[in-house]
């Protein structure tokens, strides 16, 4: 039996194969993350650098000697790999449980490709019984509160956080997520919100899933 960082491990390593020599990478956050930056320090000299969605992730590619750029300096990414709370078979996710999802989103969104990397604890039918991560600007926090309220979910702030980008978040309980796409648009439309963790207008592209019959590779 594999134990979960194992699995978390193998997809790391089957990710590289999405990594196009002579390229940027864009590079998530979390421990599965982690994983794909270690991988990514054995083919460092194969790559250009790399744009990191926090500065945790910057952190610890440097430390392998990874070269770290701005995503401004960068352009557009072939490939951004990077880890999910939940993920669903249309390749949904909530993105946001180590609170660096605003940047997660940016660099996303500026990549071709979306590789997410998970073992199969994250594999869901129905989004929601992980409690959606809210980036909020702090002056906000009751009035964006209430208005998650009267969607039928219970925000609760996550104490004693602060964001990369200086503000805070509130996790939002007891939401059963039926279209994510909308959902996200709507939650996005809430004066205050600066992003929230459902990544279903830019979903992932193809997920590796680490299970115990091995890595399975699926796409929408
Ligand atoms: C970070 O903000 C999240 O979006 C991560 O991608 C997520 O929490 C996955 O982390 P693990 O790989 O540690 O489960």
């Amino acid at each position: 039996m594999m134990s979960q960082d194992e699995l978390k491990q193998a997809v790391a390593k089957a990710a590289i194969q999405y990594v196009p020599v002579d390229c940027i990478v864009g590079v998530g956050t979390g421990s599965t993350a982690n994983f794909f930056i270690d991988e990514l320090a054995r083919i460092k000299h194969k790559i250009r650098g790399a744009v990191a969605s926090s500065e945790a992730s910057a952190k610890r590619l440097q430390g392998h000697g990874i070269e770290v750029l701005s995503l401004n300096d960068a352009g557009s990414l072939p490939v951004y790999v990077d880890g999910a709370d939940e993920i669903t078979r249309h390749l949904h996710m909530i993105k946001g449980g180590g609170g660096a999802l605003t940047r997660e989103k940016i660099v996303a969104a500026a990549s071709k490709k979306f590789i997410c990397v998970c073992d199969a604890s994250k594999l869901v039918d129905v989004l929601g019984k992980f409690p959606l991560p809210i980036e909020v600007v702090p002056m906000a926090r009751s009035s964006v509160a209430r208005q998650l309220v009267t969607l039928g979910g219970q925000p609760k702030l996550r104490e004693g956080f602060t964001t990369d980008n200086g503000n805070i978040i509130l996790d939002v309980h007891g939401l059963s997520i039926m279209n994510p796409v909308e959902l996200e648009s709507e939650l996005d439309h809430i004066a205050g919100v600066v992003t929230n963790g459902l990544f279903a207008r830019r979903g992932a592209d193809v997920l590796l899933l680490g299970t115990a019959e091995g890595v399975k590779t699926m796409t929408v």
